[in-house]
């Protein structure tokens, strides 16, 4: 019998070891949440690969290098246009309110697989590199579903309007190296949409669009803390390669991004989200 019983482990613990598969590797899982097309597949995927890495569950080691990914995986619709052919959106109608709310639906939808190529990119960073970048994506597609909820209430859905073309670009601008990506990506990008939003909830306030304001407020919050994990580990990869923080911060805006630099600057959740004083200061002159 007590042989029977080992026998039955010993199957028992043969059969739970899984085969390898794309769900045992962090990379391998990341690039399949970049790749899927169909939308709750990719929301399902995010939150399934944030919890395994959570748990311990994925492996962080992977030979082969990463590929380019010149297309993520979407849906057939929102078309994509060139940002010249998008139509001025006024918030003066349902339809106008709508467009806009279609236009962050489409951002955060490209910002789920931009914090998974973070992930899925750059090889060799420490364990927190990789949970933070998951934990990004997972409130990408938290702020993805809020907005889309929303745009389902003024009977839009996404995919209803055509869409920005470009906003992978960047993606490929900086595949080559994280600190460019982290320089550009958080600390560039989504640190710009800090400073523009408070007067975009202002708008939906104003025009009684309480609700937009109020999920608007929510990724507010939640953006300051992308921004502080570019910070972080921008930071991180300057001390490494034994870089000054504050003449790298300006080599990389001189050459990706300064004409993307615009005001005004919302200096206080700047601050919160890691940008020093001198840093602030070089922005402001930007601007001014
Ligand atoms: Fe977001
Ligand atoms: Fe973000």
């Amino acid at each position: 019998m007590f042989q029977f019983i080992l026998l039955l482990v010993e199957c028992t613990i043969e059969i739970s070891i899984k085969p390898h598969s794309v769900m045992d590797n962090l990379f391998l899982a990341a690039e399949k949440c970049i790749n899927a097309s169909n939308i709750e597949q990719k929301l399902e995927l995010t939150q399934q690969t944030f919890n395994a890495l959570k748990l311990g569950d994925l492996d962080t080691q992977l030979n082969e290098p990463p590929v380019l990914i010149g297309d993520p995986g979407r849906p057939l619709k929102p078309e994509l246009v060139a940002t010249r052919g998008l139509p001025r959106r006024r918030m003066g109608s349902v339809a106008g309110c709508a467009a806009l709310i279609h236009s962050f639906v489409h951002i955060e939808f490209n910002a789920i697989n931009l914090a998974w190529d973070a992930v899925y990119r750059f090889r060799g960073m420490p364990l927190a590199y990789y949970q933070d970048w998951a934990h990004v994506a997972v409130e990408e597609a938290y702020h993805f579903g809020l907005l889309r909820s929303h745009l389902n209430s003024l009977g839009y859905d996404y995919g209803d309007f055509v869409a920005h073309d470009g906003l992978w670009d960047v993606a490929r601008e900086t595949a080559h190296d994280v600190l460019v990506r982290m320089s550009v990506v958080p600390r560039v990008l989504e640190a710009r949409g800090l400073d523009a939003t408070p007067a975009i909830i202002d708008r939906f306030n104003s025009i009684g669009d309480k609700k937009a304001a109020a999920i608007l407020k929510i990724i507010l919050q939640d953006e300051i803390g992308h921004v502080a994990i570019g910070t972080r580990w921008f930071v991180y990869l300057c001390e490494q390669r034994g870089l000054d923080r504050e003449k790298t911060f300006v080599a990389m805006i001189n050459d990706y991004v300064k004409e993307r630099i615009k005001g005004p600057l919302h200096v206080e959740a700047r601050i919160k989200a890691g940008f020093n004083a001198k840093e602030i200061a070089y922005l402001d002159q930007l601007v001014n």
